[in-house]
C-alpha cells in the first residue's frame, strides 16, 4: 500500500472511532444486552440480525455474516477504498490526516470516479430515448420481436445505440464531458486521431449497480453481426467480475426466496417479464467469488441455470465450486430441449417453468459422474461409486446424506456401508447393520461443531477477560484461528486484526468469532473458557482414539499391541476428563 498511516497516529484514530455512532447514521440501532442491534444494511430482512459491539468497535450480522470494523463499515456503505474510508472518518472527528501521508490522487480519482458514472447515466439516458425515435425503429422492433413488452423496455431502461459513428460521442461532448472522459468510461474508442462511439447499431442493456449507478453497457447486434454482444471493459468505475446483470432490481424483490443465476442479458428480461424475480446473470465471464458472496446476501439460494451445452456444463461445476467454498446452497435448474431460459419462458408458458425441478448440487454431481462410465460392466459401477463417495463427503446434512446413498446404493448395488466406508465413514465393528442410520451417518467429522468452542475460545481472548496464560495458542488444531489467537494473545485489538485480513474469507471467520461474545462477562470467562478447552481436548482425544481404531485391522501383531496400549492410555485421559465434568 503506497504511505501508510504513522501507526501513532492509527492508534489514536481507531481509539476515537464510535461504530455506534457511526453505524446509526445509516441503520437505526437498539441496545439490548452488550449489544447494539438493527436489520442489516448488507441483506433484506424484517428481524434485526445485524449487531454492533461499541466496546470492540466491531460490527457482525448472524444473518448474512457480513462483519468488520468500523472502517469497514463506512469502506462497503460509501463504497471507499480502505484508505479514503479512513480519510472521510477522520474528517468527520476533524481530525487531520498527517501531512506526509497525504493521497494527492485521491481527490482527483474520486471526482473522476463520479463524472464517469454521471456520463454514463447521461448515455443510458440517451440511449433510451433513441429508442423511441423513427430512425431507430428497426432497434425497437427488435426488442419487440423477441417479445419484450414496453414496460419491460422501460423497467430495465434498454437503449438503441444509432449506426451513426459518433453520435453518443457529439451528444455526451455537448454535455460537457471531455473526449478522454467518455474514453475511460468506455463509451468513445479513439484511434489515429478519430473518434467514434463504442457501440453502434446495437440494443443497449445498461449494467445498473444496487445503488442505481451505471456502471457500464452491454450491446446487443443486430441480425448476426459479430460480435453478438459488445460489452464495456474494465473501467475505472466497472470491474465485470464483482457487478452481475440486473442488481438493481434485486433491491426492490424483498424476500426473496432464491436467486436465479442464467448466462445472458436477454434471459434476465424474458424470464423478469414473465414474473420471475429474482434473476441475474453474470456479464459474459464465469462467476467469481466476489459476485457469489454478492448474491448470498439476498437470497438463501442460488440455483444455477446455465446452458446445457458442455461449456454450459463446465462452467456449471465451477459455480457450484465457488458457491461451495463460500457456504452457499445452490441447485442446477436445467432447461430441456436445449433451450435456453429466454427461448423457454417464450415458448412453453409459465406453467411449464413452474414445474420445473431444480437439482441439488450432489444430485447434479452425480449424475455429471457417471459420464464415461458403462454402469452395466462392474468396472463402471465400481468407479462410478467412488467418484459418488467423494462427492458425497461433502454433504453436511445427515437426512440427505441417507438420501443419496439409497440412490447409490441401488444403482450401484453396492450396501450403503460399504458407501459410506468408502467416504472415510468407519463403522465400529461392534455395531450391527441394522444400527439406526443417523447415527451411523452422524459420526462423519462435523468440521462446523468441531470449530465451535474454538471460535468462543477466540470471543472470550477478545473479550479481555481472560487470565494472562489462561488460553494459549497451541490449544487450537485450525490454522486460522490458531493465527488469530497468536494475534490477540500478542495484544492486537479485534478491530486491527480485520483490517489485516487478507480475504474477505478470512474477514468474515474472524468477524464471526469474535461475535461469538454475547453472553461472555468478567465473572463466568474463565468457567467459559475452561469450557471450551475440555471440549476441544475431549474431541481431540476421541479422533486420535477413532484413528488408531479403524488402522488396528490393517497392523502387524506387534503394532496392534502398541496402539491397544496407547487406545488405553487415550483412554484414561478422555474419563478422567470426563469425571472432572461432574
Ligand atoms: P449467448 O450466446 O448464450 O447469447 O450468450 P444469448 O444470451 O442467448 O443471446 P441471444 O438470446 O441470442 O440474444 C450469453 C451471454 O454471454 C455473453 C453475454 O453476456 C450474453 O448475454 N456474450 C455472448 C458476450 O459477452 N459476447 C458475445 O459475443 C456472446
Ligand atoms: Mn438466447
Amino acid at each position: 500500500m503506497a504511505g501508510r498511516f504513522p501507526a501513532a497516529w492509527m492508534d489514536d484514530f481507531y481509539s476515537r472511532l464510535d461504530i455506534v455512532q457511526i453505524v446509526s447514521s445509516y441503520v437505526p440501532l437498539k441496545k439490548n444486552g452488550s449489544r447494539y442491534w438493527g436489520l442489516c444494511p448488507f441483506h433484506h430482512e424484517k428481524t434485526p440480525s445485524f449487531s454492533v459491539n461499541a466496546e470492540q468497535n466491531l460490527y457482525y450480522c448472524f444473518g448474512c455474516k457480513a462483519g468488520g470494523n468500523a472502517v469497514q463499515f463506512v469502506e462497503e456503505m460509501e463504497r471507499l477504498t480502505y484508505r479514503e474510508a479512513i480519510e472521510y472518518l477522520a474528517g468527520q472527528m476533524h481530525m487531520p490526516v498527517p501531512e506526509t501521508q497525504e493521497d494527492p490522487d485521491y481527490e482527483r480519482r474520486r471526482s473522476q470516479q463520479e463524472r464517469l458514472l454521471n456520463a454514463n447515466r447521461e448515455a443510458a439516458k440517451w440511449y433510451h430515448a433513441q429508442l423511441w425515435l423513427p430512425e431507430n425503429q428497426k432497434i425497437l422492433d427488435y426488442l419487440h420481436k423477441r417479445g419484450l413488452d414496453d414496460g419491460t423496455i422501460r423497467k430495465f431502461g434498454l437503449g438503441a445505440a444509432p449506426e451513426e459513428w459518433d453520435a453518443l460521442t457529439r451528444a455526451l461532448e455537448q454535455k460537457g464531458y471531455s473526449q478522454e472522459e467518455l474514453r475511460l468510461a468506455g463509451l468513445t474508442i479513439v484511434k489515429d486521431e478519430t473518434r467514434f462511439d463504442m457501440f453502434r447499431n446495437r440494443a443497449i442493456f445498461p449494467i445498473i449497480d444496487i445503488q442505481g449507478h451505471v456502471l457500464g453497457f452491454g450491446g446487443r447486434a443486430m441480425g448476426n453481426a459479430q460480435p453478438k454482444y459488445l460489452n464495456t471493459s474494465d473501467t475505472p468505475v466497472f470491474n465485470k467480475r464483482k457487478g452481475v446483470y440486473a442488481a438493481n432490481l434485486l433491491k426492490k424483490q424483498r424476500d426473496l426466496k432464491r436467486i436465479i443465476l442464467v448466462e445472458g442479458y436477454m434471459d434476465v428480461v424474458a424470464l423478469i417479464q414473465h414474473g420471475i424475480t429474482g434473476v441475474v446473470a453474470t456479464l459474459g465471464t464465469a462467476l467469481t467469488n466476489e459476485q457469489a458472496r454478492f448474491l448470498k446476501r439476498y437470497a438463501p439460494e442460488i440455483w444455477v441455470s446455465y446452458d446445457g451445452d458442455s461449456a454450459g456444463q463446465h462452467a456449471i461445476m465451477r459455480a457450484l465450486d465457488i458457491f461451495e467454498q463460500e457456504g452457499i446452497p445452490a441447485r442446477v435448474l436445467f432447461f430441456p430441449d436445449d433451450l435456453d431460459p429466454d427461448e423457454f419462458v417464450r415458448e412453453r408458458g409459465m406453467e411449464e417453468f413452474a414445474r420445473l425441478r431444480p437439482m441439488r448440487a450432489p444430485e447434479y454431481r452425480m449424475q455429471r459422474a457417471k459420464e464415461g462410465l458403462d454402469l452395466s460392466e462392474s468396472e463402471g459401477r465400481m468407479e462410478y461409486a467412488k467418484r459418488c463417495a467423494q462427492i458425497l463427503t461433502k454433504v453436511s446434512e445427515p437426512v440427505e446424506l441417507e438420501n443419496y446413498l439409497q440412490m447409490l446404493a441401488v444403482q450401484t448395488g453396492f450396501s450403503r456401508e460399504v458407501l459410506l466406508m468408502q467416504m472415510g465413514i468407519h463403522i465400529p465393528s461392534a455395531a450391527k447393520p441394522t444400527a439406526p442410520r443417523e447415527k451411523v451417518s452422524l459420526r462423519r467429522k462435523n468440521d462446523e461443531k468441531q470449530s465451535r468452542p474454538e471460535k468462543t475460545l477466540i470471543a472470550l481472548i477478545a473479550s479481555g477477560h481472560m487470565p494472562p496464560e489462561a488460553v494459549k495458542a497451541e490449544d487450537f488444531d485450525e490454522p486460522f484461528l490458531q493465527k488469530l489467537a497468536q494475534k490477540l494473545l500478542r495484544g492486537m485489538a479485534p478491530a486491527a486484526i480485520l483490517a489485516e485480513c487478507e480475504s474477505e474469507q478470512e474477514r468474515t471467520n474472524a468477524s464471526e468469532a469474535f461475535s461469538l461474545n454475547a453472553e461472555i462477562t468478567e465473572e463466568n470467562a474463565a468457567a467459559m473458557a475452561e469450557d471450551c478447552l475440555r471440549t476441544i481436548r475431549i474431541a481431540r482425544l476421541q479422533q486420535q482414539i477413532e484413528q488408531l481404531k479403524s488402522s488396528l485391522d490393517s497392523m502387524s501383531t506387534e503394532d496392534k499391541s502398541i496402539a491397544l496400549k496407547e487406545m488405553m492410555t487415550l483412554s484414561n485421559e478422555l474419563a478422567r476428563i470426563k469425571r472432572a465434568m461432574h
